[in-house]
C-alpha cells in the first residue's frame, strides 16, 4: 500500500484562531501554509512572522508552500525559522539549485513547486537537488477552486521520472482535492495531498483528513 499524506491547508482556517485551527488536525502529517504576496498571485495571506509563531506552537510538522515573488531572496528564512519543508515555485527562482541547496543546508527539505502550465521536463535533472516536487492542480492563489483534470499527465511524468530516478522524491499536488479527485491524483502517481477547503469546510476537520487518507491510499 502506497503512503499517503495529508497536509491539510490553513488558507481555509479561520485566521483569529490558528492555534484552535492547528488542533482540530492533529491526526494530520503535516500542516500547509501558503504565503503569498500578492506579486507571485494575486492574493495576500500570511508571511514570516505568523510562520515563525505557528512553527513554535503546532503539533504537526510545517509544509511551507511559497507564492511569493524573489524566492531566493526570501525562502531561506523560512528553512532558518525550523520549519520541516519549505517549497519555492520554479517560475519565481532564479538559481533554484543554490536555492534548494541552501534550504537543505540550513535542515529543510526542499520543495520545487510548478503552475499548472509550467512543464516538468526542464526540471527534471533537478531532481536529485529536492525533497518534494509540487505539481499545483488550479491556478495558485485562492482555496475552493477545481480540480484540472489537465494535470494529471504532467503526474503521470513526473511519477515515472521519480521511480526511473530510484530517487526518493515526495510527489505532492494542491488544489480541489477532495475524496472524489485524490483517488484519481493518486492513480496518477501523487502521494502528498493538500487540502484546504475539504478539511476545514467540514464539519469535523480530523474525520475528513481519515477519509481523504482512506481514499488517498492505492
Ligand atoms: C492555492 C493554495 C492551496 C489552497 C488549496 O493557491 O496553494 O494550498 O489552500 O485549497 P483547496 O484545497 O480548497 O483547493
Ligand atoms: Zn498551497
Amino acid at each position: 500500500m502506497a503512503k499517503c499524506c495529508i497536509n491539510p491547508s490553513i488558507l481555509s482556517a479561520d485566521f483569529a484562531n490558528l492555534q484552535a485551527e492547528l488542533r482540530k488536525i492533529s491526526n494530520a502529517d503535516a500542516v500547509h501554509v501558503d504565503v503569498m504576496d500578492n506579486h507571485f498571485v494575486p492574493n495576500l495571506s500570511l508571511g514570516l512572522p505568523v510562520v515563525q509563531r505557528l512553527q513554535e506552537i503546532s503539533p504537526v510538522p510545517l509544509d511551507a508552500h511559497l507564492m511569493i515573488e524573489h524566492a531566493d531572496r526570501w525562502a531561506p528564512a523560512y528553512a532558518d525559522a525550523g520549519l520541516a519543508s519549505v517549497t519555492f515555485h520554479a517560475e519565481a527562482s532564479i538559481a533554484p539549485i543554490k536555492l534548494a541547496r541552501e534550504l537543505r543546508a540550513r535542515g529543510a527539505k526542499a520543495g520545487l513547486a510548478l503552475r499548472p502550465g509550467t512543464g516538468i521536463e526542464p526540471f527534471l535533472d533537478l531532481l536529485g537537488e529536492v525533497d518534494m516536487l509540487l505539481i499545483m492542480t488550479v491556478e495558485p492563489g485562492f482555496g475552493g477552486q477545481e480540480f484540472l483534470d489537465l494535470t494529471l499527465p504532467k503526474i503521470r511524468r513526473a511519477r515515472a521520472a521519480i521511480d526511473g530516478s530510484g530517487l526518493e522524491v515526495a510527489l505532492q499536488v494542491d488544489g480541489g482535492i477532495t475524496e472524489d479527485t485524490i483517488q484519481r491524483a493518486a492513480e496518477a502517481g501523487a502521494n502528498v495531498f493538500v487540502a484546504g477547503s475539504a478539511v476545514y469546510g467540514a464539519d469535523d476537520p480530523s474525520e475528513a483528513i481519515d477519509r481523504l487518507r482512506a481514499a488517498g491510499t492505492l
